[in-house]
């Protein structure tokens, strides 16, 4: 039973720990990339915690920068802007701060009773929760449960980062860590004295380098399955991708072979592609910019049967994924629909599912639209064809795919998203927006599964 949201601690330290100066002004610990990596963690969260020491000196707005992920939200039926958490002992919030003052996002304080009490009298536009006498983490979470709240971020400070850590109130922790040192004891510390050591808790899952900062991301065992089991919960129908989940089908050169093969054509027909294609080892690339209007309906149509048939040679020879026919095997036995989702064309998909005996496996194709390349993903006209034809609301589908096109497609039309990451892949579906990432399909079988024995 889920009794806390999921809770990320993030926060972005110097190399001897701290997390800002002991000056009055804030110390800036992230670069431009990290900024926006940070957006993105927010993006996923449905409410943001910081400390009041937090607000009272760094005075944080606390809002998703990115137009693109406000909209994703928007898209999903959320707030524009994660609900905005503190919490106070001494009730020492100014009502102008921008906690307060900056955007819409609904906003709770949380207090012990005297702080409450007087809190109560200042007509903040915030939701005021009395904890008693003193604040006991557990409690604060059950509530925010009640709320709805399913994924909490904690930015800080150091007080706050503490007590998460000290009572095992987390699931993931990312450190951003700056090549500045601090030196000063009177400064702020990411982690306050008395906490026992935490290598048993959690792991190193992921390294990230982004200019001089480096991201660390540490997760619990169990944060995955956590993960997977909250997206899965609305989920009825699979939108899978096939190039990557169910097959790499244009891996081992099989893509530039086919792109070498379509622009054969084009010189056939006298065309010089533009100078970006003329080495892109991207066949879909190619496809989209040889379009009836660019080259007239002949040529386009000769370029595309290219693909198509080099789609179809590759659908002979490519394996399946690892994982994939189990994953397939057990979304049928959980009778949840699976509808495939592709750029590719209907006739390579259809080989691929033959020759591995997957056809009775999968609900429907949505493939590539004879002549019409500008409605390939991120397109959202296949992902709004197969959710007419399942029948379900965005929000009941879930998409599988390995591309940031996939995820941008499912930022726009509202449908959650896992990301499939093949090595080097995952900041770049970090940042597009999937609310989760794996690396083999394996856990997400594993969690249908589960949720198969666990329904009804
Ligand atoms: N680098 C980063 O990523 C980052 C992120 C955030 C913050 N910071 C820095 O961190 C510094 C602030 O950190 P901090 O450790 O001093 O403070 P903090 O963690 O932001 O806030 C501590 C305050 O929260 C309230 N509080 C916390 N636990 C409580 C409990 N159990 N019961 C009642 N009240 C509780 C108290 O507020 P009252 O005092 O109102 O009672 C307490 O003084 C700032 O310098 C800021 O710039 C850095």
């Amino acid at each position: 039973m889920i009794d806390r949201p999921y809770v990320t601690l993030s926060c972005a330290v110097s190399l001897d720990g701290y997390l800002d100066d002991a000056s009055p002004n804030r110390l800036l610990l992230s670069n431009p990339a990290d900024f926006d990596r940070v957006d993105a963690v927010r993006a996923r969260h449905d409410a943001i915690l910081v400390g009041a020491t937090t607000i009272r000196s760094d005075d944080p707005r606390l809002l998703i920068r990115s137009e693109s992920r406000r909209a994703a939200r928007v898209a999903r039926g959320l707030p524009v802007d994660p609900t905005k958490i503190t919490i106070t002992g001494s009730g020492e919030l100014d009502p102008g701060a921008a906690f307060f003052a900056a955007g819409d996002a609904d906003k709770i304080i949380y207090a012990t009773s005297p702080a409450a009490t007087e809190l109560g009298r200042t007509a903040l536009p915030a939701s005021v929760v009395d904890l008693g006498d003193r604040i006991d983490l557990d409690r604060l979470l059950r509530d925010l449960v009640e709320r709805g709240i399913g994924r909490l971020l904690v930015e800080g400070g150091g007080m706050i980062l503490t007590e998460f850590l000290a009572r095992r109130c987390y699931d993931e922790l990312q450190l951003a860590i700056a090549p500045i040192v601090v030196g000063d004891d009177r400064a702020p510390r990411f982690i306050r004295a008395g906490i026992g050591p935490i290598n048993d808790h959690v792991r190193l899952a992921e390294v990230r380098r982004l200019g001089d900062i480096a991201v660390l991301r540490y997760e619990t065992p169990t944060a995955l399955d956590q993960s997977l089991a909250r997206i899965l919960a609305p989920t009825r129908a699979l939108l899978l991708d096939f190039d990557g989940p169910v097959t790499p089908l244009l891996a081992e050169g099989r893509d530039g072979r086919i792109a070498d093969r379509m622009r054969q054509v084009l010189a056939e027909h006298g065309v010089d592609p533009p100078a970006e294609l003329r080495t892109t080892v991207d066949p879909l690339r190619i496809l989209r910019w040889a379009t009836p209007q660019h080259l007239g309906p002949d040529a386009a149509a000769a370029v595309e049967l290219a693909c198509i048939q080099g789609e179809v040679e590759a659908a002979q020879l490519a394996p399946l994924t690892a994982g994939a026919a189990q994953l397939l095997t057990t979304c049928q036995a959980a009778e949840l629909p699976v509808i495939i989702v592709s750029n590719n064309s209907a006739p390579a998909i259809a080989v691929f599912l033959d020759r591995h005996g997957l056809a009775d496996r999968v609900t429907g194709v949505i493939a590539r639209l004879p002549g019409r390349p500008d409605l390939m993903k991120p397109d959202p006209d296949p992902i709004r064809r197969a959710l007419v034809r399942l029948g379900r609301p965005a929000t009941e589908g879930l998409l599988i795919g390995d591309s940031v096109t996939d995820v941008e497609v499912a930022m726009i039309t509202g449908v959650p998203v896992i990301g499939y990451a093949r090595p080097g892949r995952r900041p770049g579906l970090d940042l597009a927006g999937a609310d989760v990432i794996i690396d083999d399909l394996e856990p997400l079988t594993n969690a249908l599964t589960t949720r198969g024995s666990t329904a009804g």
